[in-house]
């Protein structure tokens, strides 16, 4: 079935790269009508410097913006490079390798999981087949280079939907449901979770591992607000959300929750250093 990818509103385009042309031209203005003295050579050359950056990220985030296309490969390419193994596997792995029986991962990108799955051999023995739902046709290399370099001892398929648009499944199909670093770019949160609290079986498990909303007042939360506009468009439709309070909200009532923590993750940029982690299971 062919359909219709989430897009972003076309009002993000302006919103975002209007201010850094405003900033790009009143710092070449500025230049021209104020005479530097020569000590002030490498000021100038700086300032240039930041006017191009800032006149060549306008250019980017206006063409990403404009095209779904160009958002998926965009996109597919940074995640394959920001997903290698690094420090967060230690809260990814031992998270994910909870997972047991039917196995449905939303967003599974370039098949990040896959290696905690490899790394512990009665993890994936315990798995008896995994289904993928991934909205980016992008990733379709990644993911089967992924699948194929664990040699994983379980079937492996991949529905290309929107979590949103339906999970293709009849309810109460599945053990366990992924999702991490998902919910931050999906168009509709309470949609997804809803559809997760129907696939799942009676005593199935719903894991989880999501960047949030920085607390308020803290300079993580600033960043968030400066950078959220720019990220929405470069992480094709990521964005800084409440994701704990959603799934409590979604969940709460027929849902326990287990070894649920809210910590500071080792990422590289301070705004995706709030994460949430734990595990939901559906009484
Ligand atoms: C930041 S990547 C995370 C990939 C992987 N889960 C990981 O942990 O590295 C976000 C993933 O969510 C997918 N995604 C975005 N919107 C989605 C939606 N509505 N339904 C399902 N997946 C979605 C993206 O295509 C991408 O693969």
């Amino acid at each position: 079935m062919d359909l219709p990818l989430p897009s972003l509103c076309p009002c993000c385009i302006p919103g975002v790269a209007v201010p850094l042309i405003t900033t790009a031209l009143a710092i070449l203005l500025t230049l021209r009508s104020t005479s530097l003295g020569k000590r002030s050579a490498l000021v100038s050359f700086l300032l240039k410097l930041v006017a191009c950056l800032a006149l060549l990220s306008a250019l980017l985030l206006s063409a990403l913006g404009s095209s779904q296309a160009l958002r998926n490969k965009f996109f597919s390419s940074l995640c394959l490079l920001l997903s290698k193994p690094g420090p967060l596997d230690v809260h990814r792995c031992p998270l994910v390798q909870r997972a047991a029986g039917k196995v449905l991962e939303i967003g599974p990108g370039p098949g990040t999981n896959f290696r905690c799955f490899a790394a512990d051999p009665d993890a994936a023995a315990a798995i008896a087949s995994y289904v993928g739902v991934e909205p980016n046709p992008e990733f379709e290399a990644s993911l089967r280079r992924s699948a194929a370099e664990h040699d994983l001892p379980f079937p492996i398929s991949t529905t290309w939907l929107t979590a949103e648009l339906g999970i293709d499944a009849p309810p109460g199909s599945f053990d366990t449901v992924i999702s991490t670093h998902v919910l931050c770019s999906v168009q509709d949160p309470g949609r997804v979770l809803e559809n997760i609290r129907e696939v799942l079986k009676p005593g199935g498990t719903f894991l989880f591992m999501e960047h949030v909303l920085a607390p308020p007042g803290s300079a993580a939360r600033l960043l968030q607000r400066i950078a959220g506009p720019s990220f929405k468009i470069l992480a094709d439709g990521c964005q800084f959300r409440d994701l704990w309070g959603e799934i409590e909200g979604a969940l709460g009532d027929e849902f326990e929750f287990g070894g649920v923590e809210q910590f500071d993750a080792p990422m590289p940029l301070p705004m995706f250093v709030p994460h949430v982690k734990g595990w939901a299971r559906k009484r």
